[in-house]
């Protein structure tokens, strides 16, 4: 029954969230800046990056540009937004790398569990020269990678206690598009299926998947952990964005234009990624505040994750590059140098 309420709760609150965010009216002769994701706008860092990026841009730029943000998938889910972008449609998109390996097999990478110690080490990849360089693997698709958005690492919830991969064997757990989550959760004896993020909360709450992983702040402010037993944390797995824009409409702007939009931008990017692991920390004690569980692992708890998933790498290496990897890996050594 508390499960029916809370859904009914959740629906009414999307539901009359959007007027809130009813869009801007553009100006004639302004440039229109669209910027389509799934998340909730606040307490988020991707809801919290596009709106500051939309505050700036329509204080700073009056009269030149003029940026409309749709959250929720209100406009386009994630599997769909890379269409509007090449369509032009849209001229912002920073849906989750995993949702990528239709286009490439590179951001797998990110997807390889247990490659990232903590986001500090995410942060010196991405910001290395291997990194930045894969920023551009979408070009061939006539989009550019902007930037990195950081969310968090990823934690299990399910309906049943989870502390060992065995205890998820069984179950079926939501996964998004990702072949790499797929084999990771198979690994664990349990099956994986795969779901549009909007579908998540529902598909939990009416007992179609029996778990889910994601971040702190999609758990927390999309309401997950109010319909699952309680919340293991992995640390399993990233979850991290890169924001796309059409290459020809960039170059489409005067240049003074792109410049001021491309400084705000960055400036923006830079702050939204400062306050991410604050975010996400934030999100985690809400969770705990409002009295559900949240499991910490022992050391031996962890390894037996790290020993079930690691050996997923395996599959996916010759596609990714090893050389990609060991970049990667290394990010983690430099730690504390
Ligand atoms: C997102 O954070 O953009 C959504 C991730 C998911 O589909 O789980």
């Amino acid at each position: 029954m508390r499960r029916a309420i809370v859904a009914v709760i959740f629906a009414l609150g999307v539901v009359f969230a959007i007027p809130a965010f009813a869009q801007i009216d553009c100006k004639p002769g302004e440039v229109v800046i669209k910027f389509s994701h799934v998340v909730p706008p606040r307490g988020h860092p991707k809801g919290d990056f596009a709106r500051m990026l939309a505050e700036r841009v329509n204080a700073e730029m009056n009269g030149k540009a003029c940026m409309q943000v749709f959250p929720f998938s209100q406009l386009y889910d994630d599997e769909k937004v890379m269409e509007a972008l090449l369509l032009g449609d849209v001229q912002l998109a920073a849906p989750s790398l995993s949702k990528l390996e239709v286009y490439t097999n590179k951001f797998r990478l990110f997807d390889l569990p247990f490659l990232f110690d903590d986001m500090d080490a995410v942060q010196r990849f991405t910001s290395s020269e291997t990194g930045q360089g894969l920023l551009d693997v979408m070009s061939e698709f006539g989009v550019v990678g902007l930037g990195y958005l950081y969310d968090g690492l990823k934690h299990f919830s399910a309906e049943e206690p989870l502390l060992v991969p065995s205890d998820g064997e069984g179950l079926k757990f939501r996964v998004q598009n990702s072949d790499v989550a797929v084999a990771m959760i198979e690994a664990m004896g349990a099956s994986a299926q795969k779901l549009a993020f909007k579908e998540v909360y529902g598909a939990l709450q009416l007992g179609v998947v029996d778990g889910q992983e994601n971040s702190w702040s999609n758990i927390f402010t999309s309401r997950f952990f109010e319909v699952q037993e309680g919340i293991t944390e992995t640390g399993h797995q990233l979850l991290a964005y890169v924001v796309f824009t059409p290459e020809e409409w960039l170059e489409s702007l005067e240049t003074g234009v792109r410049e001021q939009f491309l400084t705000i931008f960055r400036e923006t990017l830079a702050k939204a990624n400062r306050q991410a692991v604050k975010t996400s920390e934030k999100n985690r004690q809400r969770i705990i505040d409002a009295g559900y569980t949240v499991r910490e692992l022992t050391p031996e708890q962890r390894q037996q994750w790290v020993d079930v998933m690691r050996p997923v790498w395996g599959q996916f290496e010759d596609e990714i590059g090893k050389d990609l990897i060991e970049a990667a890996e290394a990010a983690n050594e430099t730690h504390g140098n």
